[in-house]
């Protein structure tokens, strides 16, 4: 038995693991070929007309999107936030409206629903795929609520079919947060294109990315043609609609749109999804089969008939099965040169925005209103599973992306079997 390295000892890994990146010679040519060809940088006009739906490779960008995804429309924006913003104003989610999402995300989630003054309503997660179910849903239905709002979390989907059977029961649309999650499935179906709306990001952290980046994915015709012109001023078009008999309904819009570059670059990592999704999923699969060697740690649940795309590798730790706590087995990790991330998000409520009601310096609206009156509440213990993954049982690594390798891997449990080895004196910590 061998000094864990948190006492002094040798650790595992000397260096750390190095990041992922991506970006190589097909992005470069593709930017260089947009310099060389003298394209505007960006080719949108909040105008009526060719360029109101913006420039030559945004519009590329956005036919990969509809042709692998087999979806009608695909409408590309600067941001996943902006493209969930604008998920939230497509379904006509107003003042007074709610809608119902996870607080087990990353906060632009709940922050599109808030930037269209409607309010977030969180529902508790399943302790075992991280996501809002019917179950934990349907109580949070009422006469205000607008749209359901699931998140893809780590690469896993919802459980759909229950939640689109229950939003059928209610008339409610169904957006997808499927920022982590391109090209994982649920039964045979894409991730993101599965409810009404599905919004993927392409900021760069994300297993494509060009930097910062968001795509908007639907069949319906109404949300596409609402989410452009929220993309791109659409209050300025609005008389050409009205002359050209198109339907319309009054909105604001905004500048949210992508640039050419950026979509450049997009093109070419959309390219290699595949390569690098597969990659991953190895690497992860390796991994979830490895871990199960510790009966103290939960690997990552897939549910039957889906891909997980492992944007997360989350897994679980028992501290009463350890005898350690998950702070305890962070620390003896990192010393080993493998640093872990404890809980993920705070559940989004605890934010001080939520905590205090407060979105603007001057007044608590939408939160607070004499015209939209509200009870929706953000107390501690509203979803106690997502507290308890953030507080006591959720950790996650980086170590399943390239260029690591099952080789890595094995250094990685290497690791945690010296922890198990040494439980006695890391208890002492
Ligand atoms: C679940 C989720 N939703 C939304 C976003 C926002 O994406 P973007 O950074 O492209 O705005 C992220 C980004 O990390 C995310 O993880």
């Amino acid at each position: 038995m061998t000094t864990l390295a948190l006492f002094g000892g040798q650790p595992v890994l000397e260096k750390p693991f190095p990041t992922y990146y991506t970006i190589g010679e097909d992005e470069k040519k593709a930017v260089n070929r947009l310099f060389d060809e003298k394209t505007h940088l960006s080719d949108f006009v909040a105008r009526g007309g060719e360029y109101f739906l913006g420039g030559k490779y945004v519009k590329e960008l956005e036919k990969h999107f509809t042709d692998y995804f087999k979806v009608k429309h695909a409408v590309s924006f600067n941001s996943a936030t902006t493209a969930l913003q604008a998920a939230v104003a497509a379904v006509g989610a107003g003042p007074g409206d709610e809608v119902i999402t996870s607080p087990y995300t990353m906060s632009a989630t709940a922050a599109s629903i808030l930037y269209n003054n409607a309010l977030p309503v969180f529902a508790d997660i399943d302790p075992d795929i991280f996501n809002i179910t019917a179950e934990t849903i349907e109580p949070l239905i009422s006469p205000k609520t607008k749209a359901i709002l699931p998140v893809n979390i780590f690469g896993l989907s919802a459980d759909y079919d229950p939640i689109l059977e229950l939003a059928k029961k209610h008339d409610l649309p169904v957006i997808e947060d499927n920022a982590q999650s391109p090209a994982g499935t649920y039964k045979g179906r894409y991730a993101g294109t599965i409810g009404d709306i599905g919004v993927f990001s392409l900021n760069t952290h994300k297993v494509i990315q060009c930097g910062e980046g968001g795509i908007l994915v639907t069949n319906n015709d109404h949300y596409a043609h609402r989410a452009r012109l929220v993309r791109n001023h659409g209050e300025v078009v609005m008389d050409d609609f009205i002359t050209q008999g198109q339907p319309f309904e009054a909105l604001l819009g905004n500048n949210f749109r992508l640039s050419e570059i950026h979509a450049a670059v997009a093109i070419e990592q959309f390219k290699k999804l595949d390569e690098l999704t597969d990659e991953r999923t190895a690497l992860a699969q390796y991994l979830a089969e490895q871990l199960q060697k510790f009966p103290w740690l939960t690997p990552p649940k897939v549910l039957p008939d889906c891909r997980h795309v492992y944007y997360i590798f989350s897994f679980k730790i028992n501290s009463q099965k350890a005898g350690i706590t998950r702070k305890q087995f962070a620390a003896a990790m990192k010393a080993e040169g493998f640093p872990l991330a404890e809980g993920y998000q705070k559940p989004l409520y605890l934010l001080p925005v939520y905590q205090q009601k407060r979105a603007f310096p001057n007044s608590q609206f939408p939160f607070v209103s004499s015209e939209y009156p509200s009870n929706v509440s953000y107390k501690k213990g509203i979803c106690p599973v997502a507290e308890r993954m953030f507080e006591e049982e959720l950790l996650f690594t980086a170590a399943c992306q390239r260029p690591q390798t099952k080789k890595d891997l094995d250094l990685f449990i290497q690791a945690i079997k010296k922890i198990e080895d040494n439980f006695e004196k890391l208890k002492t910590y």
